[in-house]
């Protein structure tokens, strides 16, 4: 067990946000916590990272357990660079780096060599520093940020490029690399695939389905849940409930819980009408009153079961209501550039009618290929259905 969350409360002011919720981490668990907005996934995450207090219960996990946090819409120091932020990941590797240079300066100094014994205590120090260094990875580290960095798309950025200077999208996506590097034991990733592009997605999905550690993945995307995690954590009305599966499992599960307790709200429904009509006919007749009057009793100690709320659905079409013939857009000899030279520049750029067409379908056609669950047929409208996640993806393609 990696970590165990138990009888977790939380309130912001009077507005109950966590009521008693408990969970369980295991080594390899790989669990994806779903809610609808406001429910209280980003609180929850928090909690479970240390970077919140909750009001009642407790997270116990060992003092050296290796935690990577992203947190939702994360914001990376603007004057930093790619360099500072990746070598902020490894700081206590980087002091052992130093201490390591400094060690072999002293060796290779004449004077330390005057005194054979202590020169021999010093190459042991070395030896020592030097094996702890590799144990803890230190020969890989630089090899380890370029695989990271190429891997999330910044393989041609220059390692001074100062924060400020990349867009939300890239520094999501530098946020990411900065945590994967040091391979925690422990991911808790609030809505990591915001603001990603299709091929930074995509390389994030493989990662994760390799990643040797454990995970709790807050996310809207089905098809980035239904890749990545084996369990579903849905936080509802304050509460959690743990589901076995990926995220189609999850609403499997979901729509056969609510049909059966659909199914037990109707059964008890037709039991108390017939109760209450044998009631209603037989309480004033003399002869049988004295069964209305126990059926009475009965049925003032049922327990009435709640009636089931609604299965969130979410389906919308839009038609045209004239074609306009115009462009949308067209764009000549555009060029953009953060610095002086861009190299080539953006000649020109038209994109309308055919062509959009064209993009789009490609842009499907490769999600498709990526993804089995699209490859398996799965239309735009079944996206939507009973699924109150489902719909960013389906934007991005479309
Ligand atoms: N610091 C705070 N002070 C007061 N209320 C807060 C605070 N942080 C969050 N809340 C409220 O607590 C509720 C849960 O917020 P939280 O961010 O955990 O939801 P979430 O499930 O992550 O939602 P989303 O899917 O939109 O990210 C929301 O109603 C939010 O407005
Ligand atoms: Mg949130």
């Amino acid at each position: 067990m990696l970590l165990q969350a138990s009888g977790i409360v939380k309130h912001y002011g009077v507005t109950p946000i966590l009521e008693g919720v408990s969970l369980q981490i295991g080594e390899r668990d790989r669990i994806g916590l779903v809610g609808v907005n406001g429910a209280g996934k980003s609180t929850f995450l928090k909690i479970l990272a240390g970077e919140l207090d909750s009001d009642q219960g407790s997270v116990s996990k060992p003092r050296e357990l290796r935690i990577g946090y992203l947190a939702q819409n994360s914001g990376l120091a603007p004057q930093l660079t790619i360099q500072e932020v990746m070598n902020a990941a490894f700081g206590p590797l980087l002091e052992q780096e130093r201490a390591l240079g400094r060690l072999e300066a002293r060796i290779a100094d004449p004077a330390e060599q005057a005194d054979a014994a202590r020169y021999e205590a010093l190459l042991a120090q070395y030896a020592d520093a030097n094996d702890r260094f590799r144990e803890a990875g230190g020969f890989e580290m630089n090899n380890r940020i370029r695989a990271v960095l190429h891997g999330m798309g910044f393989g041609d950025f220059a390692p001074q490029t100062v924060v400020s200077s990349l867009s939300g999208g890239q520094r999501t996506r530098l946020a990411l690399a900065r945590l994967l590097v040091v391979q925690p034991e422990l991911l808790l990733l609030d809505e990591p695939t915001n603001h990603l592009d299709i091929d930074t997605l995509t390389w994030l999905e493989q990662y994760l389905r390799t990643y040797s550690g454990a995970m709790v993945i807050v996310s809207h995307d089905r098809y980035f849940l239904d890749a990545t995690v084996s369990s579903i954590v849905e936080i509802e009305r304050q509460a959690a409930t743990r589901y076995t599966g990926n995220y189609t499992r999850f609403m499997e599960l979901k729509a056969a819980d609510f049909a059966q307790k659909v199914k037990l709200y109707d059964q008890q429904r037709k039991e108390i009408q017939r109760m209450e009509e044998f009631i209603q006919k037989n309480i004033v007749r003399a002869t049988t009153t004295r069964r209305a009057q126990s059926r009475r009793n009965a049925l003032e100690r049922i327990e009435r079961l709640e009636r089931p709320g609604t299965l969130k659905q979410a389906s919308f079409s839009f038609s045209a209501e004239r074609r306009t013939g115009k462009d949308v857009l067209q764009v000549y000899d555009a060029s953009a550039a953060p610095v002086a030279d861009i190299s080539p520049p953006v000649q020109a750029c038209r994109l309308r009618g055919q062509a959009r067409r064209a993009h789009r379908a490609a842009w499907s056609q490769r999600r498709r290929q990526d993804d089995p669950a699209a490859r398996a047929g799965r239309s735009a409208s079944a996206r939507g259905g009973h699924d109150p996640l489902g719909h960013r993806r389906a934007a991005r393609l479309l």
